[in-house]
């Protein structure tokens, strides 16, 4: 049986006629179903390069200077993250090869930013550099539009109220990221190194403008071979009981969309958390910017499948009930960004103030 190709959902189909809707929507639920990933056209999202430039820009600083955006005290939500910094935890552990900046292009929920200071921190910028916070937020913002479309778009999709996921988003941690990966010496090239190891993304939608290539001299060029790319793994079936491993390409003028846990757990699976990859070419001296948005769910949602779709074995796969902002910590802890003393704050803990009163007890003996 040959796979499918990965559907291409049209945003304005969304709001066509009633067999466009109906094509759109069919593109939906076979995307994010099989391949938990859709290529999106008509996005209305403008074209990123000179917000790249900016990033390579900073990324071409003196080590010395990028460090001082290293701000490994908000759990590099903000600022800068150094390499070898992020690891994928079912892959073995294998630091990334990249460097990423990351920041908030929408307006968090302010009782958010008191109740999670690390992930709701207010945005850090380089200093110098006047165009780069504008050109982030908007880009930022613009996947933010285009991923709340095909939210709603999800919810039609399952037959579910159209706002089921956009009303469970409003004011979240949403987070726009901005990634170079790394360019490898000759030994590394034939030592199987990857730029990003598989592994899920941890938030509800994650939105992908495209990447670009630098080659050797640091000009813009394109892929230097057939080695380099986002690669996904299909629905386990009958057939391909691990999966199909996928090129994750875009056509032309379209972005890339990509299902998270939140989704696959609210919908108790029926949308697919794709395990991705991205692999470095096998060319020695290239480096590669990208650029990623991902849509969460408000940190006070439960994560729990939505009513429609428990079932005994959805409950078992995805219990306890946790909240969103609790799982976004503790994946923060398993990636390496937060520290596990992180999951030992979790939560109201008596335990201190208990044992300063007994400290008091004693010390009245
Ligand atoms: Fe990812």
């Amino acid at each position: 049986m040959t796979e499918p190709a990965i559907p291409t959902v049209d945003l304005l189909h969304l709001h066509g006629t009633s067999s466009e809707q109906r094509e759109a929507l069919e593109a939906i639920r076979v995307g994010y179903g099989h391949y938990g990933l859709v290529y999106v056209k008509n996005h209305l999202v403008s074209d990123v390069a000179a917000l790249y430039d900016r990033f390579q820009a900073f990324c071409d600083r003196p080590l010395a200077d990028k460090q001082t955006y290293n701000r490994g005290d908000l759990w590099y939500q903000r600022g800068w993250t150094p390499p070898n910094t992020e690891k994928a935890v079912v892959a073995g552990g294998q630091p990334d090869f990249k460097e990423c900046w990351f920041a908030a292009p929408e307006h968090l929920d302010p009782e958010l930013v008191a109740q999670y200071p690390e992930v709701c921190a207010d945005n850090v910028w380089p200093s110098g550099d006047d165009a780069f916070p504008s050109l982030y937020t908007k880009a930022g913002h613009e996947l933010h539009v285009a991923g709340l479309a095909l939210l709603k778009g999800a919810a039609r999709a399952l037959e579910l109220p159209e706002d089921a996921f956009t009303a469970r988003c409003v004011g979240g941690p949403h987070i726009f990221r901005m990634l170079r990966y790394l360019p490898l010496n000759e030994a590394q090239t034939r030592q199987d190194i990857l730029w990003g190891e598989e592994h899920t993304d941890f938030n509800l939608l994650t939105l992908l403008p495209g990447g670009r290539f630098h080659d050797p001299s640091g000009a813009v060029a394109k892929a230097p071979d057939d080695g380099s790319g986002l690669y996904l793994r299909t629905r386990p079936t009958k057939e391909h009981p691990e999966g199909q491993r996928v090129r994750g390409t875009a056509p032309a003028g379209c972005i890339v969309s990509q299902v998270g846990q939140q989704l696959e757990i609210l919908t108790g699976g029926t949308f697919l958390a794709t395990p991705h990859v991205i692999t470095a070419p096998t060319t020695p001296g290239w480096s590669r910017l990208s650029a990623a948005h991902f849509v969460h769910l408000h940190s006070h949602q439960m994560l729990f499948p939505l009513e429609r779709f428990r079932t005994a074995e959805t409950v078992r796969a995805y219990s306890p009930p946790v909240l969103a902002g609790t799982y976004g910590i503790k994946t923060l802890v398993d990636i390496g960004l937060a520290p596990s003393a992180a999951l030992d704050k979790l939560g109201y803990r008596h335990y201190d103030r208990l044992a300063s009163i007994r400290q008091r007890e004693d010390g009245t003996r």
